[in-house]
């Protein structure tokens, strides 16, 4: 299992987003978080400011989309020129038919669940997946504090994807940092988004060293 870490924008300078790319250089992905003031209480960027930053940085774009309607509009991301697009279980109306078209497009297809939903249900959809996004904060604004208690979820996911005999990826995203990522690794996690403890950082690019050692001990 390779470490990845995917340091979110949503804690960046939004007048300088280019910089702030450039900033987190040797990271993975760049987390852009999506955000439609519907499905979480905040709204942030949408389709042509992905396009500027593909153009902008080569560090492929993670989107997290945290909107209604995501059969509607996640494959613009994909033709914006995002790398993997996490739609959330709880607003996909057909996450099969909608996992299929992000790969048929040409992106890694993801799928998030919110801290009150359960793995259970969505076991036979894995097979369709690249990637499971366990949020570990209610998802709409960075900067929270990390929920202790989704440890389990990450666990049994991890044992769930294993028993499948899968090569997807399990994405952590919400109060990652220096504190919670080693625990994060240890239940099974294997990509770890980052926004405060990388943006908030005095040097960005170091954080995320810091954090990949971490996760990798
Ligand atoms: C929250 C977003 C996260 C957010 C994480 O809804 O999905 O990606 O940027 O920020 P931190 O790492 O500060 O919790
Ligand atoms: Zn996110």
């Amino acid at each position: 299992m390779s470490v990845q870490i995917s340091p979110s924008i949503l804690s960046a300078d939004f007048a300088r987003l280019a910089d702030e790319a450039r900033a987190v250089e040797g990271a993975d992905w760049l987390h852009v978080d999506v955000m439609d003031n519907h499905f979480v209480p905040n709204l942030t960027l949408g389709v042509p400011v992905v396009e500027a930053l593909h153009k902008a940085t080569a560090i492929p774009l993670d989107c997290h989309l945290m909107i209604e309607q995501p059969d509607r509009w996640a494959p613009a991301y994909v033709e914006a020129g995002a790398g993997s697009v996490t739609f959330h279980a709880e607003a996909a109306a057909a996450p099969v038919r909608l996992a299929r078209e992000i790969r048929a497009k040409g992106a890694r297809a993801s799928m998030a669940l919110r801290p009150a939903t359960a793995i259970e249900p969505y076991e036979d959809l894995l097979p369709e997946l690249d990637m499971l996004l366990i949020m570990t904060v209610e998802p709409g604004f960075g900067g929270q504090g990390f929920l202790d208690v989704m440890l389990p979820k990450i666990r049994r996911t991890r044992s769930l994807i294993e028993r499948h005999g899968l090569q997807m990826w399990l994405q952590v995203d919400g109060g990652v940092s220096a504190e919670t990522i080693e625990r994060c690794a240890e239940a099974g996690a294997d990509v770890f988004v980052a926004g405060s403890a990388v943006y908030g950082a005095d040097d960005p690019a170091a954080a995320v060293r810091g954090l990949r050692a971490q996760a990798e001990a």
